[in-house]
């Protein structure tokens, strides 16, 4: 594993994974883990910056960590993990936000989104969100971050605070923090709404049908599929801003089908919503049945999971209170005795 790249990446343990997150991330990650030294993590301490059930916080966490395992994420080259059974995550979110502008975090497009949705209750920690990430990513000292569009102006707000923090506390050549990069996903894989094709599929749409989940039974999927939005118009086509709907089934029949973007273009051109539907219902169903089945296996061993997500801290822990310790010590902190 020594000489190979780092990536980190995360999902957080909030409301059911649906096939936004699968394609869009998990599922690139599986694609491009034998190629790096991977950490992959369950980001349960994001998962309360907006209201959440503390009922449901620890299965929920437990279920994404089953997924990453469901999808494909493998052991031999990647590692799962809590990112609350580490304590250095909240510990150099701390030191990070001491040396982080107030207005850069102000700047976040995602926070004024969310914070504009909350009201008068947003707490310092929705502001605080990117600070959270950045020492995720930092404490590894990883090379590479596959990320969504969304989140990208996070990893850049990540970058500032690497140049910041190696010019107020390093050497000059010989920076204590890694400067992440993104690693942008293939073309095609932001999966939007089966409701509005012109916003994204996500898990805070307050319509279940706007979504498919990993976990819905064949029946559901029947149903949001039947259900979901199309245009009066004869024949599917790719990249017609006009028809975003045509163009987000057509992308998802493409991605779970593994046919290429010609193939299934020419394959629909001159189809009916009617023969598509059910074409588009099987592909779906055929995808996520295995995904499923590894699931529930996975969750049926607890015994299992506890032991993947307890090696996983371990493997985590080394790595990150190393880069804790040398954050503090460049800022001038004692050791503990
Ligand atoms: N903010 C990311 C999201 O909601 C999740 C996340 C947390 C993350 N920490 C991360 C992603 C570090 C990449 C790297 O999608």
């Amino acid at each position: 594993m020594s000489g190979r790249q780092r990536v980190f990446s995360g999902v957080q343990p909030t409301g059911n994974p649906h096939l936004g997150n699968y394609l869009g991330a998990i599922r690139n990650w599986v694609e491009i883990q034998s190629q790096f030294d991977n950490f992959f993590c369950v980001v349960d301490l994001h998962a309360i910056t907006v209201s959440h059930k503390p009922e449901t916080l620890a299965k929920d966490t437990y279920a994404i960590a089953a997924i990453y395992l469901a999808c494909g994420i493998d052991l031999s080259h990647s590692t799962i993990f809590v990112q609350s059974h580490v304590p250095a995550h909240s510990e150099l979110t701390w030191l990070l936000n001491c040396i982080t502008p107030l207005n850069w975090l102000e700047d976040m497009i995602q926070f004024k989104e969310k914070a504009l949705k909350q009201g008068e209750n947003v707490g310092v920690g929705l502001l605080d969100y990117p600070v959270l990430m950045a020492s995720d990513i930092l404490l590894y000292q990883a090379d590479k971050v596959p990320v969504g569009e969304d989140q990208k102006q996070h990893l850049e707000l990540t970058r500032d605070i690497v140049n910041r923090f190696n010019h107020q506390f390093a050497k000059p050549n010989q920076p204590i923090l890694k400067l992440p990069e993104p690693l942008i996903g293939k073309e095609g894989a932001r999966v939007m709404s089966l409701t509005d094709g012109t916003k994204k599929m996500s898990k805070s749409d307050p319509s279940e049908l706007s979504r498919i989940n990993l976990l819905d039974s064949p029946d559901e999927i029947a149903k949001k599929i039947k259900r979901c939005k199309t245009d009066p118009i004869r024949g599917l086509e790719f990249d017609n801003p006009e028809r975003p709907e045509s163009n987000n089934l057509l992308t998802l029949y493409m991605l779970l089908s593994g046919k290429t973007k010609e193939e299934v273009a020419n394959e629909c051109q001159d189809m009916g919503w009617g023969q598509f539907k059910p074409l588009l219902t099987q592909t779906v169903i055929e995808a996520l049945t295995p995904i499923q089945e590894k699931y529930q296996a996975v969750m049926n061993d607890k015994g299992y999971l506890e032991s993947v997500l307890r090696d996983g801290k371990q493997k985590a822990e080394a790595i990150a209170n190393q880069t804790l310790a040398q954050v503090k010590a460049a800022m001038g902190y004692s050791m503990p005795l």
